[in-house]
């Protein structure tokens, strides 16, 4: 029977070394829930981290743009009327023609808009000065595009799998019930891909972020997991003698 090396046999100086990566790596990751979570919350108009954050990161809001939004929000007091805004939403409705633009909505957003959307303004708000750009805020919202998903995902999965796989050489080294090490050392793995393709469906079928949410907080968990039980094998808990090393 082969005998694999466990912290029992294994240097202090390596023990420090390990110790430090893992504390590490324990702190990198409360700060990538940080990131995540100003990234997400509030999309949904409701403070803190939701499931429907996520839904909207990633499908969007498909009946909301970005004019439609503003004028029926904080911009709706600009308008000298409720008629003045409701010719512009009957205008987003009618899919923001160039003809009518010109005749009906230019004259209402020289008047009450441009002040302060325009460059002359200096405020740096998007402008509102010709067809063109007034168009660019009328499609609708579908979340984050496949270009930035797929730059996220080349960059999660190199950098993550690294990561991973340290840890869980550190952890291969804990004495644990076999299954339960072949376990815990596959999840996070499994986890982080199920995360990344659920990203994808989650951008055309957005019941999907249900999925995003438990496989991130799976990942998470399970990375923990190996950090702290590697942290506190190492350093407090001597397995008896002959215990069983096939692993
Ligand atoms: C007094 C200056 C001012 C006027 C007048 C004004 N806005 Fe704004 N607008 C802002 C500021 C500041 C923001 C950004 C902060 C915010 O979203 O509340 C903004 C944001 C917006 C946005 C959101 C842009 C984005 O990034 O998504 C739209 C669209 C918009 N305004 C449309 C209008 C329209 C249409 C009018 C005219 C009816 C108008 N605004 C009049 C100051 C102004």
């Amino acid at each position: 029977m082969p005998r694999y090396r466990r912290f029992s046999n294994t240097s202090v100086s390596e023990k420090i070394l390990d110790s430090m990566f893992l504390i590490a790596m324990a702190i990198g990751y409360v700060f990538a829930m940080l990131h995540l979570y100003f990234t997400h919350q509030g999309l949904d108009g409701k403070a803190g981290l939701s499931v429907e954050d996520v839904r909207i990161g990633y499908y969007g809001k498909h009946e909301q743009t970005r004019l439609g939004t503003a004028i029926q929000g904080p911009m709706s007091g600009n308008f000298p009327s409720d008629t003045s805004r409701q010719v512009v939403i009957d205008w987003i409705e009618q899919g923001a023609k160039k003809e009518s633009f010109e005749t009906d909505i230019k004259p209402i957003l020289d008047e009450n808009c441009i002040v302060c959307h325009s460059p002359a303004s200096g405020l740096g708000l998007p402008p509102l000065t010709s067809y063109d750009k007034v168009k660019a805020l009328t499609v609708s919202d579908t979340g984050a595009s496949i270009q930035s998903l797929v730059r996220v995902s080349h960059i999660h999965m190199f950098g993550i799998a690294f990561l991973l796989f340290f840890v869980g050489r550190i952890f291969i080294l804990c004495e644990l019930p076999v299954v339960l090490k072949r376990v815990l050392v596959a999840i996070p793995f499994i986890t982080m891909i199920t995360d990344i393709f659920g990203w994808y469906l989650t951008k055309v079928f957005p019941g999907f972020a249900v999925i995003v949410v438990i496989a991130g907080a799976l990942m998470g968990v399970s990375f923990m997991l190996q950090i702290a039980i590697s942290l506190l094998q190492m350093w407090f808990w001597k397995p008896q003698q002959n215990t069983d090393n096939d692993m």
